[in-house]
């Protein structure tokens, strides 16, 4: 039986607080939780699944507080082309992600971002770090975890570890000139 979690919206204020740390081991709820949102992303990717959910929308990514839980605990399922042009599927549940170094090259998506969370359209650029060394719990591999992510797969997981600190991805683009072109950066 899927879990249809009810997506909060940019709207309710709980999105704009800090998520806690969560508690290592993991307690099954937290397991549970974290498997459910990572199902939820792979459903809300499947067309015959969205045409019998009309109100659900396709996402690649999904933090716990839009899901009204206040805790550091991320979903991620992408699909992207690596450095050999090859198409890679990913799926990622981490719990407590820090971004312990980033580049200062910039990359963005030439379409903009959109969140599950936010039902207006932002148009303009959302500037990222290119590549970032990320640490967490990873629930999948039930171990402390040490990886480096670029281009997309690195837009995604900033996105995502934006939401625990309550910044959505409109509040990075530039209000002045949103398609504001950075000089040395990476459109995607
Ligand atoms: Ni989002």
């Amino acid at each position: 039986m899927e879990k249809l979690f009810k997506i909060v919206k940019d709207s309710k204020k709980s999105l704009r607080e800090k998520s806690k740390p969560v508690l290592l081991p993991l307690s099954d709820e937290i397991k549970n939780l974290g498997l459910d949102m990572l199902n939820y992303l792979k459903l809300s990717q499947d067309e015959n699944f969205l045409k019998a959910h009309p109100n659900v929308r396709s996402g690649v990514g999904l933090a716990a507080p839009q899901i009204g839980k206040n805790i550091q605990l991320i979903a991620i399922s992408i699909e992207y082309l690596n450095s050999s042009n090859k198409s890679i599927k990913e799926d990622l549940v981490l719990v407590n992600p820090k971004i312990i170094e980033e580049s200062a090259k910039k990359c963005y998506l030439s379409s903009g971002e959109g969140c599950l969370s936010v039902d207006k359209p932002h148009q303009g650029y959302v500037y990222r770090s290119y590549k970032i060394k990320v640490k967490a719990f990873s629930l999948l591999d039930n171990k402390e975890v040490e990886f480096i992510a670029t281009g997309y797969k690195a837009i995604v997981l900033q996105h995502e570890i934006d939401h625990l600190n309550g910044i959505l991805f409109y509040d990075r683009i530039n209000v002045f000139n949103p398609f504001n072109k950075l000089a040395d950066s990476i459109e995607l």
